[in-house]
Formats: structure tokens, sequence, C-alpha cells
């Protein structure tokens, strides 16, 4: 079995009154694709707040290949590479699709996003490279020939794609994934599952958080259930799928 990449142990967030994830625990293996499921209001979006550095936990750690990474920036833990996209797809609709993904590339250069507006030939060359890895990255999510569009212009599927296209850009090793099938019909969502899949091939580990139980079951190599910000089960498909306590709280919800 190989070595967890990511590992989070006894992780509590407060807010206010409401205990959002509470001691829970748990490990990613490099090269997985890992899904967290749990109701509404589970802690799903709060715990990948957490391990992005979005928010920082009250108590517990996190580490990505055995380094603690607990209570840095979101910047410095996306340089060391941790990427994700949002539940609420979150597109610069007024710029064009191309440059949204070459924002995502920008955590990876030393000109930074500002500077190349200078003529500098090292800024120019950086660009260049920036264009160029940002429309392979938009290659690989099927969005190419949408490149030079705005991207307020295209539908909610094209726009989760975007996002993956930016968490690649800043070439992740772990890539979190916010709900990325919500707003996806049936075929679009079978394209995401195949997206998905070649990200993993590459050896990107991937974490989902995600309502659509068809296609969890689907691509995931290991699921964590939570539900009031505890941990309740992890295991494969087929043991979530057959966990009483599963059933009972989660999956028997959904008939
Ligand atoms: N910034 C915040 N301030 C106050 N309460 C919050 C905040 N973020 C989350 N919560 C609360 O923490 C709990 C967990 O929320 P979270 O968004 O993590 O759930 P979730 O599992 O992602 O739900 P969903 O499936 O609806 O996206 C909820 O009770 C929510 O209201
Ligand atoms: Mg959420």
């Amino acid at each position: 079995m190989p070595d967890a990449i990511l590992k989070a142990a006894d992780i509590t967030k407060e807010f206010g009154g409401i205990t959002a994830l509470k001691d829970l625990s748990f490990a990613v293996q490099e090269g997985a694709i890992h899904a967290i499921i749990g109701p509404n209001g589970a802690g799903k979006t709060t715990l990948i707040n957490v391990l992005s550095g979005f928010l920082p936990p009250d108590t517990g750690t996190i580490s990505l290949n055995n380094q603690v990474i607990t209570g840095q920036k979101s910047h410095d833990i996306a340089k060391l590479g941790i990427g994700r996209t949002f539940q609420n797809a979150e597109i610069f609709g007024n710029m064009s699709v191309l440059e949204n993904v070459m924002v995502g590339r920008h955590t990876r250069t030393s000109a930074g996003l500002f500077s190349s507006a200078l003529t500098l030939p090292r800024a120019r060359r950086e660009e260049k490279q920036i264009r160029d890895h940002a429309l392979s990255c938009l290659e690989t999510v099927g969005l190419l020939d949408l490149a030079a569009v705005a991207a307020a212009s295209i539908p909610i599927g094209n726009q989760r794609l975007l996002e993956v296209a930016r968490a690649l850009a800043s070439e992740p090793r772990v890539l979190l994934l916010d709900e990325p099938a919500a707003g996806l019909n049936t075929q679009e969502t079978r394209m995401l599952a195949e997206l998905i899949r070649s990200i993993q091939q590459r050896g990107i580990t991937v974490i989902i958080v995600e309502h659509d139980m068809e296609l969890v079951m689907d691509i995931s190599d290991d699921i964590l259930v939570i539900n009031f910000g505890e941990k309740i089960a992890v295991g494969s498909p087929a043991e979530i799928q057959a966990n009483p306590e599963v059933i009972a709280v989660y999956l028997g919800e959904e008939g």
C-alpha cells in the first residue's frame, strides 16, 4: 500500500456555537481518488477549507508528505502542492477563460502577476510559459476552444471545468474538488468522471466532496463519511454501501 500523502489528525473547527469539525482524523493514500461524503452541513466544505489553508483549524494537525502544514496561508499551501476548487465556482467573469487559468499558474512563477506587465525579457518569457501551460490545462479539461471567450458567458458546467483547469495550472500533487458535479447534467457528469480518472492517472491525488452518489461510488478508491463534523465511516465504496450506520444517517435518506 502506498504511503499517505495527506494526513489530518484530531481536527476541530467551531463557528460560534457550531462545531463544524470534531476530532476528525483521516489519511489519504498517494495516488488515490478519496471521496468525502455526508449530509448538508456535515462539515465537508469546512474540511476542504481547513486542508487548503483557507481556514485555520482550532486544534489538530494537517501534514502533507509528513511535513506539518497547519497554520500556513492558503497561498503557501498551494505552492506546496495542494490545489482546490470551490463549491460555488469562483470565476473571474470579466476575464477570458484562458486568463482565468493563467491566474492559477502564477502561484508557480517568480515574476508574479503584476510584474508581467513590465516588458522585461524574463517576465515576457514567463508570460509565454504561463500561457502555454494554461492552454494545455484547458486542453486537459476539454475547454481549449473556449480559451478566448469571456468566462462569465460560459455555462455552469464549463465553469466547473474551468475551475479544475485553474487548479491544475498550479501543478498540485493533491487536488481538492468541492462538489464538482453540482449543476452538471448526466452527460457532463460522465465526462467529469473521465477527467478525474485522467487526473489520477497523471499521479495527482484527488479528494472529492460530492453529493452525486453514483459518481462517488464509480470513481472513488476510498470514502470518508462525516456527519455533524465527526467521522462515522471510512472504507471502499462496497464497504461504505454496506455500512449500516452510513445507510441510516446518509444513504438511507436518498431512498
Ligand atoms: N464561515 C462560517 N461561519 C459560521 N458557520 C459556518 C461557516 N462555515 C460553515 N459553517 C457551519 O458549519 C457547518 C458545516 O458547514 P459546511 O459548509 O462545512 O457543510 P457541508 O458539509 O459542506 O454542507 P453542504 O453539503 O451543504 O455543502 C454548518 O452548520 C454551517 O452552517
Ligand atoms: Mg459544502
